[in-house]
Parts: structure tokens; sequence; C-alpha cells
């Protein structure tokens, strides 16, 4: 399926997780995905769908463990999810091999991607906003 840019408003997690698996029909080996946000934006709950929709267990719930840069999932390809939150400088992720092991190999999830914005090459860009507290603005560029 080809999805271009788009803009949507998703009033549940739910629905939030039902455009991840939409998203996720687009993604191929190699695939970047970018995601821009606030803490509580929907970063994670749009990874969880995109997880299942590449094939992770309906139980298997993506989350956001402090203190962890990157865990990796085994969808029908490598699910290599990064969340930067607490991430120094672009150093120390070049030390845990981004970009090159990471690249061809599967498709890479990135949260706060704001971090090493000046480094990220052609990705697929989510941008979420918080409205209230079921209402999330989620544009998506790709
Ligand atoms: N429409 C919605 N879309 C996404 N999440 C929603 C929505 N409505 C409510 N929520 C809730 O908002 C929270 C979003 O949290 P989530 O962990 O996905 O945010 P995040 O952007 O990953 O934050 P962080 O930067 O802390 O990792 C969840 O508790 C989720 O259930
Ligand atoms: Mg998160």
């Amino acid at each position: 399926m080809v999805m271009n840019t788009f803009e949507t408003i998703t009033h549940s997690a739910q629905e939030t997780q039902e455009l991840g698996k939409r998203i996720s029909r687009s993604l191929k080996k190699g695939s970047i995905v970018a995601l821009f946000g606030e803490l509580g934006a929907g970063k994670t709950t749009i990874i969880q769908g995109i997880g299942w929709g590449l094939g992770l267990p309906q139980k298997t719930y993506i989350n956001s463990p402090s203190f962890v840069l990157l865990k990796q999932y085994a969808g029908k390809f490598p699910i290599y999810h990064f969340d930067l939150y607490r991430l120094k400088d672009f150093e120390e992720l070049k030390e845990i091999g981004y970009p090159d092991f990471f690249h061809n190999s599967g498709v890479v999830l990135i949260e706060w991607a704001e971090r090493i914005e000046k480094y990220l090459e052609k990705c697929i860009r989510i941008e979420m906003k918080y409205l209230n507290l079921e209402k999330r603005e989620i544009k998506v560029f790709h």
C-alpha cells in the first residue's frame, strides 16, 4: 500500500494503534520511521500498532523502557526500536552501531527523533501532538 503525506486526528489509543498497523504495510527492510512529539504524544502507542502490523504477536506490547536506547523485536523481519529520550549525543548512538548495522537488515523505529534530527537520512516522519486526554493530531510525511 502506498501512503503519502497526510494529517489526521485519532480519538483513542486503539485508533492510533490501528493507524500504526496501516502505516506498517508500506514498510520494508531498510525503512526508517522517525517519530516526533512530546511525552505522552502517543509515539509508543503508534509503534505498538506498527509492530503488530509487522507480525508481532498481539500479546507483545512494545514499550519505552527508561535507560534503554534500543530494543529489538522479531517480526517478519527485525524491528529496531530506539527511544532517544535520554540520548546524550549522536556519538553514543554510533557506539551501538547506528546507522550502519541496522539499516537494511530490518525496520528502524525512532522515538524522540528530535534528538538526532540533523543526522536523519531518508525516513518516514510522524509528528504527533497531544490535543486532549484522548485526542492526538498525527501528521505523516512519507
Ligand atoms: N488518541 C490517542 N493516541 C495515542 N495515545 C493515546 C490516545 N488517547 C490516549 N492515549 C494514551 O496516551 C498515552 C500515550 O503514551 P505513549 O507512551 O504512547 O506516548 P509517547 O509519545 O511514547 O511518550 P514518551 O515520550 O514518554 O515515550 C497512552 O497512555 C495512551 O493510552
Ligand atoms: Mg514512548
